[in-house]
């Protein structure tokens, strides 16, 4: 047995809030057969499986029962498809910054704009991830999945995990059945800049390089949001919620400065605009707080437990409900 399995183990370094709760059995899965023998142990047991990566889109908020296991898995390969394409297969547990870096090195357009998204590349597409216009759902073409039931590998075409926006199958119907091994994206040597999002005049070229994009993406994202290492956080606590064209129009004739995008029928609206405009950015709260540049980042400046951070998205979630009649969603995965 080569898989090394830790009882009560402390969760502390693997989730970017930094909450100290344990997890009654833990280990590290560093290659298939790692995660085969896992399986194996867990079943004997009938105990749960939770597989996470690098913990930056999760509330832990409890003990765990059963076994957690880190998705270590490594590796990177660029495969070329044809003079324009090049097929771009991660294994789930790289770090995704590290991987997109390695992307526009090559300089190949597609995932540019999600340069500083923590996390790793196997939880990219459970939620997939998004900013400045581009989603992972854009130049995904399948995921290597891990099913727990028939201990077999396959590859998943993109289409079959039903990706919208920050939700997929990996989110819901497949938590438990399927578990992320690796990725391929299909990326471009075509100049193809996603510049739709960034102001006029962001760029000296009006086709910057990939590694151009990549560049001002980090800055942009060094300027307003906050380093988990330095300062936990989850990111985006709230997802931007999706209103009716009726209640949007309402909301506009009171709040003529709202922020919406138009989606459809529907409106976008920035949630991080509301919980500013309600009174909540940089106010702290018993070692919790909002951060003070980006109303929609929660962080954790001093608690061991969740608590308070809880209590504080309950706060808001109810303040904004009050003040704009409009239900704010958590983004992160509840833990625990
Ligand atoms: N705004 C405020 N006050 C604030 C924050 C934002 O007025 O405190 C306003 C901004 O001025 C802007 C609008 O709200 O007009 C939108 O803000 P921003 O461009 O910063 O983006 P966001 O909607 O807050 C989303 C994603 C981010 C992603 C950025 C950039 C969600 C929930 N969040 O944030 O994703 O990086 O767009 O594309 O969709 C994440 O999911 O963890 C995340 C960081």
């Amino acid at each position: 047995m080569s898989l090394s399995i830790f009882t009560d183990h402390s969760l502390k370094n693997y989730n970017s809030f930094g909450f100290d709760y344990r997890a009654e059995y833990f280990s590290v899965i560093n290659s298939i057969d790692d995660l085969i023998e896992l399986v194996a142990w867990v079943d004997v047991r009938q105990c749960s499986l939770s597989v996470i990566g690098e913990g930056s889109n999760l509330l832990i908020q409890g003990d765990v029962d059963g076994m957690v296991a880190i998705n270590a898995l490594k590796g990177k390969a660029f495969i070329n498809q044809d003079n324009d394409e090049c097929l771009f297969e991660i294994a789930a547990g790289e770090n995704w910054h590290d991987s997109v870096y390695s992307s526009v090195q090559e300089n190949l357009y597609g995932i540019e704009n999600l340069a500083l998204i923590p996390g790793s590349a196997g939880a990219a597409p459970v939620q997939n991830i998004g900013a400045y216009g581009v989603e992972i759902k854009d130049t995904l073409k399948e995921v290597q999945v891990f099913h727990r039931d028939s201990r077999t590998l396959s590859w998943v075409a993109a289409e079959e995990c039903h990706f919208s926006y920050r939700e997929s199958r990996f989110k819901s119907e497949w938590k438990n059945s399927h578990i992320i091994t690796a990725i391929r994206l299909v990326l471009t040597k075509r100049v193809t800049p996603q510049l739709g999002y960034f102001q006029e005049n962001a760029f000296a070229s009006k086709q910057p390089s990939p590694l151009q994009v990549f560049e001002k993406v980090s800055s942009i994202r060094r300027s307003k949001l906050p380093d988990p290492k330095q300062l936990g956080n989850a990111g985006s606590f709230f997802k931007n919620p999706i209103i009716s064209d009726e209640i949007h129009t309402k909301l506009k004739k009171v709040y003529p400065n709202l922020v919406s995008y138009a989606q459809g029928n529907c409106w976008k609206l920035a949630a991080g605009w509301l919980i500013d405009r309600a009174g909540w950015k940089g106010r702290s709260f018993e070692g919790v707080g909002v951060y003070e540049k980006q109303a929609l980042v929660l962080v954790n400046y001093s608690e061991v437990k969740a608590d308070n951070l809880v209590a504080l998205q309950n706060l808001i979630i109810a303040d904004i409900k009050e003040k704009f009649g409009v239900e704010l969603e958590r983004e992160p995965i509840l833990f625990g």
